[in-house]
């Protein structure tokens, strides 16, 4: 466990009275002379926690209510570039709603004693924290979740999380991200579900299902935050907090579905983006927030800032502190993270009639809420039991299930003449920067994780195959070479060891190595910092000299096998072309070592498939499978000239979406459309016959793509609007049905309508987004 913050060694419990405002009865808080208005009636389905709330803040002063807007940053790893200051005094006048990057029972506890015993209304904070891809026992990285195309898995990941994260002393995780991300270049590609807007959304529910279950006041489950809201992902040229600008089309077809999703699942807080929306940031951002958001979509939880995003709005150009704090509150955001903007100005500001204390009661009413869902103000301290906490926390069934998603998420990219899964004898030469790392396997955003605790590829190998097989071991390259990049990743707990030698003689080292083996498995890719926030890449190609590394390798003539270890699609130009086989394991998790070796020996068929297109070459991005056609599509003829194509590259990805390979082989009837004409009200039934081929057991996920060919404005090529993973037995056949419902034909048009247009439409099927068989049907 890292140290308590010095603010902390402050709170021990000093008398401890447990005199809370009690939930389900009238307010026990002391009465007092508020200064506030009636309040705002309200329109929430829950009446007595109306009159908890009313009653509540009636007795608030407009200070009090300004205090509940702020989101402090307490103890631990600080994620920006403000740490919050003199925090005890703030709980202690009030100035306080909730605090993050707090946790295990005994600091929570500690903190909600202080605030409860030491405010006048004894209202109890929220414990926030960034559970990404698990919490203490760490699953893949969310864009590796999303590989496994396993929404059961996804889900029970959440559920673990909230498990442990509940069990040490949170209340709110800061996840799902589902942000959109279709350029490989920016780093938090890795924290989403990758380029799809269907997947995206099945993942945003499983994710908020897990966190939340169905009833926000057990002590086991946590409130979800849904972020960045919204189009973070679509940063101009992959860099970090950079410009979005979009057409409102692409926005509600292509970008928004995800979001709208896990508000539909009832998810309980959203956080803004960094990124401004079509010239007004999102943060600050009234159509977007309120229009939207709540007026549109019906959400009706609380809006938190992401860090700082208030304070950023000044260099986005949007006016003073003081200005930019009315702009945000006004937009619709309740909570301030760690910028103390609305702390500062908001009291003067209702003065000037720049807000109203009306604006400040709903945005306090919101975190009010929050809190009475949690429970809170019941028990204050019901996330803070020791003896729950250690019975829960990485508890042997967590450990598996982290080992079985990560094999599951793993995706099988080359596997010439089947040189996988490898025997369980001989000699394996294990090389490569990444092939001891334990800091690297738990990724990015593992912010309770402890990489100690992580098995790395070396120890996973000996875990499987014990002595049955010999490993002849060699680093043959450092991750990166640039002393400037290992010096930055290394500021963020990078962990990374410089190997002095020079490149050269690590690389000689390395193929003597492989010479002396039967198979070559090189684990390669980049180190964890080098993807997730603030990490975008212009180059997107293995780092430093690991390609050289390769080449050499390649030399020998020992069989290549390509261990993938990285947070982005990579650019593997040379790689597909010369390793026999590559396996991406993305930063799989505290089980990743023993989750690669089972793939690699073969205990486990790989059935993960990509939910990013990965590019050639980097000039190719933005490169995504749902593009529109273009009038002069390229056809394939070398010398057209005046067609939609590079000259020194083919438009085609590397791998295309939903590609993925496996140890057997399968089969795809064409596949059987249950009519050829059905009326714009009508289902279509999709059969497909199915067969494992090969020879071994495997899983398949089966995906169904739609093609709107004319309609009112252009539409995608295709578009995923289906998916089963099935578990086939060798010989195996099985008949997949899916079911095409009205509502998966529609899109929003010209004027925003979500509108089906009668017509002609394609549907396919197949193993990915490229190999399909299709039918035709009309809508009339
Ligand atoms: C900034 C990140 O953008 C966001 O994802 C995270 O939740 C907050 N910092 C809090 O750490």
């Amino acid at each position: 466990m890292k140290k308590l913050s010095t603010a902390l060694i402050f709170f021990l419990c000093v008398g401890c009275s447990q005199n809370v405002p009690q939930q389900g009865t009238t307010s026990s808080a002391p009465a007092t002379t508020a200064t506030a208005p009636a309040q705002e009636a309200t329109t929430s389905k829950n009446p007595e926690m109306d009159r908890f709330i009313n009653d509540l803040m009636a007795k608030m002063t407009l200070q009090e209510k300004i205090g509940q807007l702020n989101l402090l940053a307490v103890g631990f790893d600080v994620t920006g570039p403000v740490v919050s200051k003199n925090v005890d005094e703030k709980i202690r006048s009030g100035q306080v709603g909730g605090v993050f990057n707090t946790f295990t029972p005994v600091a929570a506890r500690k903190l909600q004693e202080f605030a409860v015993n030491n405010t006048r209304l004894k209202i109890p904070l929220l414990f926030g924290y960034d559970v990404i891809h698990g919490h203490r026992t760490i699953f893949p990285i969310p864009l590796g979740l999303s590989t496994s195309w396993d929404m059961d898995m996804i889900e029970r990941s959440a559920r673990i999380a909230a498990e442990e994260a509940s069990a040490d002393g949170l209340n709110w995780v800061f996840s799902p991200m589902v942000d959109i991300a279709r350029d490989p270049r920016w780093g938090r590609i890795a924290e989403g579900a990758g380029e799809d807007p269907y997947l995206g959304s099945q993942v945003a529910k499983a994710m908020v299902r897990g966190y939340q279950g169905d009833d926000l006041t057990q002590n086991n489950t946590v409130m979800a935050c849904l972020k960045h809201f919204a189009l973070y992902g679509a940063a101009e040229a992959g860099r970090d907090y950079g410009t979005t600008d979009m057409s409102l089309q692409r926005m509600y077809n292509e970008y928004l579905p995800p979001y709208k999703a896990a508000i539909e699942a009832n998810v309980g807080s959203v956080m803004t983006s960094f990124n401004e929306i079509n010239g007004i940031p999102a943060t600050g951002n009234k159509w977007l927030l309120t229009e939207l958001l709540r007026d549109k979509w019906g959400f009706d939880g609380f809006v938190v800032t992401d860090y700082t995003a208030i304070n950023e709005m000044i260099p986005h150009g949007m006016g003073t502190e003081a200005e930019v704090g009315a702009l945000a509150l006004k937009a619709g955001t309740d909570m301030d993270m760690v910028g103390e903007v609305f702390l500062k100005h908001l009291d003067q500001a209702v003065k000037e009639g720049k807000v109203t204390e009306a604006d400040i009661n709903t945005a306090c009413r919101r975190i009010l809420e929050a809190k009475y869902k949690l429970g809170l103000f019941q028990d204050p301290y019901r996330y803070t039991d020791d003896n729950r906490a250690t019975a829960t926390i990485m508890k042997p069934e967590f450990i598996d299930a982290s080992r079985e998603i990560a094999r599951k998420s793993m995706v099988l990219l080359k596997n010439k003449n089947n040189v996988l899964p490898l025997k369980q004898s001989g000699s394996i030469a294990l090389i490569g920067p990444l092939a001891k790392s334990q800091r690297d396997m738990i990724g990015n955003w593992s912010a309770a994780g402890d990489w100690k605790k992580a098995v790395s590829v070396e120890e996973g190998i000996r875990n499987v195959v014990g002595n049955k097989v010999k490993i002849n071991y060699a680093k043959g390259a450092n991750i990166a070479d640039d002393a400037q990049m290992l010096k930055r990743l290394n500021a963020h707990g990078g962990q990374l060891d410089l190997d002095t030698r020079t490149s050269e003689a690590m690389i000689q080292e390395a193929v003597k190595v492989a010479r002396a083996s039967d198979v070559i498995v090189a684990v390669v890719g980049e180190s964890q910092g080098m993807s997730g926030e603030a990490a975008s890449r212009a180059d997107i190609t293995l780092p430093g000299q690991q390609l050289e590394l390769l080449k050499a390798l390649k030399k020998t003539g020992k069989p290549l096998v390509l261990v993938l270890i990285n947070g982005r699609p990579l650019a593997l130009k040379w790689e597909e072309e010369n390793a026999d086989a590559i396996l991406e394991t993305w930063f799989a998790g505290t089980q990743a070592g023993n989750a690669t070796a089972d793939v690699l020996f073969g205990n486990y068929n790989p059935s993960g498939k990509l939910t990013t297109t990965f590019p050639q070459v980097v000039g190719q991005v933005p490169l995504f499978y749902n593009h529109k056609n273009t009038g002069r599509p390229y056809g394939g003829q070398l010398l057209d000239k005046y067609k939609s194509r590079y000259l020194d590259v083919e438009n085609e990805p590397l791998y295309p979406f939903g590609y993925g390979l496996s140890y057997t082989t399968f089969n795809y009837s064409k596949p059987q459309i249950s009519k050829t004409t059905i009326s714009p009200t009508e289902s279509l039934e999709v059969k497909v016959d199915v067969s494992n081929t090969g020879n071994y057991d495997g899983e398949e996920v089966v995906q169904l793509y739609i093609q709107d060919l004319v309609g009112s404005i252009t539409r995608p090529v295709k578009e995923l609007k289906g998916f089963r993973k099935i578990a086939l037995k060798k010989g195996e056949t099985q008949t997949v049905t899916f079911t095409l419902k009205p509502e998966d034909l529609k899109f929003y048009n010209y004027q925003l309508e979500h509108v089906l247009e009668p017509g002609d439409f394609k549907v396919y099927v197949g193993p990915n987004s490229r190999d399909v068989q299709e039918q035709s049907f009309k809508v009339q």
